[in-house]
């Protein structure tokens, strides 16, 4: 792939940076942010490999990762749902950067001279096989100066591959890209904390469903979509926007509930036939609150609101609604590909979680019981393409349902648990 570029002259530098800030403000998700400052500053530098940490409660945390090595381009990937802290001090490379605010040029992290303030740790290398030479490692600053996040890029390479010093010109552009993911990282968090906000109010009424939950589905919906993506061989460009949208339309999937009692929301029992037709309007109460926009994700939100217990058989609801604004109950249920892609897959997001999930009204259910119902409903209440995206891509989804389990703190909970072993 596109390792040393030209160095670009000045003006054309700026232009190049000017096209990534806009790009990066497009964006809504973290991850997709995090995807993209990595996938631009290890193409300005030429490296195979890139890691981000976000400071979190004091440490860095692990935000994202790529690696050319062992991680084909544009691949599903567990990788980046690796939940890890280190501490902000000189006892790593990056937590050094972070503690001074400086970056950290390395040109090889086997022969790093005496009087070097800190350390390499080849724990890593020796783990993977990997093997680590030049290290450039940047603070992310905010708009005050304080270091919200460590950018480490590994590995730049030279025309014919060979892992080389980080040439002159990455040193001066990247800390420039590293102000502008700065901004673009802060209201990305933002937006995932105005979220989880928004469905603790419409939820947290229900105390069995969490943020984490909500963050879990949300995850999930990204990662089939994402594969479902690269076996129906839809283009990068598509995949990757609309990845980024689904990750947070998932998210509000059940934003309607906000518009159901707490009698019938918080009921510690099996609903009745009434209760549950009530209970159905979660998704016409949800789709409401999207409907006069034209933004892509207001759209897309709506749609899954609305579509997000509709089944692949038919069988599902609220079905057609003439009048979203007057409808008081289900119309003819909609089936198959009538149902938009996006509400499939968050359908399956839902009740995997659902199931695995301690609910009012049941237990938590095994592995086993719930990939029995997958594939019995396979073709019935699920789109059978969906299913086979997320059976082959269960790897990563245990890896994110190990890394939001269910008691970690919502953004009001205060103090973080550092559940983090390093690596
Ligand atoms: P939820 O708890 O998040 O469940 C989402 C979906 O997961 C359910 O949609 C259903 O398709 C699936 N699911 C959850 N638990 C089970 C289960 O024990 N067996 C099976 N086969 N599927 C399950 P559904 O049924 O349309 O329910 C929508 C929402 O209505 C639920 O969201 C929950 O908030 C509420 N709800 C549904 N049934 C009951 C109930 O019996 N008691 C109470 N208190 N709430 C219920
Ligand atoms: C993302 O994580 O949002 C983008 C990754 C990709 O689609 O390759
Ligand atoms: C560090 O920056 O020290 C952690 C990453 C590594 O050891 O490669
Ligand atoms: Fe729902
Ligand atoms: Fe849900």
């Amino acid at each position: 792939m596109p390792s040393s570029c030209p160095a670009p002259d000045g003006a054309e530098l700026v232009r190049e940076l000017l096209a990534i800030n806009e790009e990066l403000s497009r964006l809504k998700d973290l991850d997709a942010i995090l995807d993209r400052i990595l996938t631009e500053s290890r193409r300005i530098a030429g490296a195979d490999a890139g890691t981000i940490y976000l400071v979190e409660d004091g440490r860095l945390r692990f935000g994202y990762v790529h690696n050319d090595t062992f991680i084909r381009q544009g691949d599903v990937t567990k990788d980046i749902y690796a939940d890890f802290t280190l501490p902000i001090d000189g006892t790593s490379i990056v937590g050094h950067v972070a503690a001074t605010g400086q970056p950290l040029d390395i040109a090889n992290a086997y022969a790093m001279p005496a009087d070097s303030p800190v350390a390499f740790n080849p724990s890593f290398d020796r783990k993977t096989g990997y093997h680590t030479t030049s290290m450039l490692t940047l603070p992310v600053k905010t708009s005050q100066g304080t270091v919200s996040g460590v950018i480490q890029l590994i590995n730049a390479k030279d025309d014919a591959g060979r892992a080389v010093p980080f040439p002159q010109d990455a040193r001066v552009v990247l800390p420039l890209l590293a102000n502008a993911a700065s901004v673009a990282i802060e209201r990305a968090i933002m937006t995932r904390e105005l979220i989880l906000r928004m469905m603790q109010m419409a939820e947290l009424r229900d105390p069995s469903e969490t943020g984490a939950h909500v963050t879990r589905v949300g995850a999930y919906s990204a990662e089939i979509y994402h594969k479902y993506a690269l076996m129906q061989g839809i283009g990068e460009h598509e995949r990757k926007k609309t990845k980024d949208l689904i990750r947070v339309a998932a998210m509000l999937h059940d934003v309607g509930k906000v518009g159901i009692s707490d009698k019938i929301l918080k009921k510690p029992a099996r609903l009745e036939p009434e209760e549950f037709a009530v209970m159905q309007m979660h998704t016409v109460f949800g789709t409401r609150l999207f409907q006069n926009s034209t933004s892509e994700l207001d759209a897309m939100s709506g749609s899954i609101a609305l579509n997000h217990h509709e089944k692949w058989n038919g069988t599902g609801y609220p079905g057609r609604l003439a009048d979203l604004a007057a409808a008081q109950g289900p119309g003819q249920p909609k089936a198959g590909a009538e149902i938009p892609l996006e509400a499939r897959i968050v359908a399956l997001a839902d009740v995997f979680d659902a199931l695995g999930s301690r609910r009012s009204y049941k237990p938590p259910w095994p592995d086993e019981k719930i990939l029995d119902l997958l594939h019995t409903e396979r073709g019935a209440h699920f789109d059978p393409d969906v299913v086979d995206a997320f059976l082959d891509i269960f790897d990563v989804i245990a890896a994110i349902r190990d890394k939001y389990a269910e008691d970690q703190p919502g953004p009001d909970a205060g103090t973080g648990t550092d559940a983090g072993t390093g690596s």
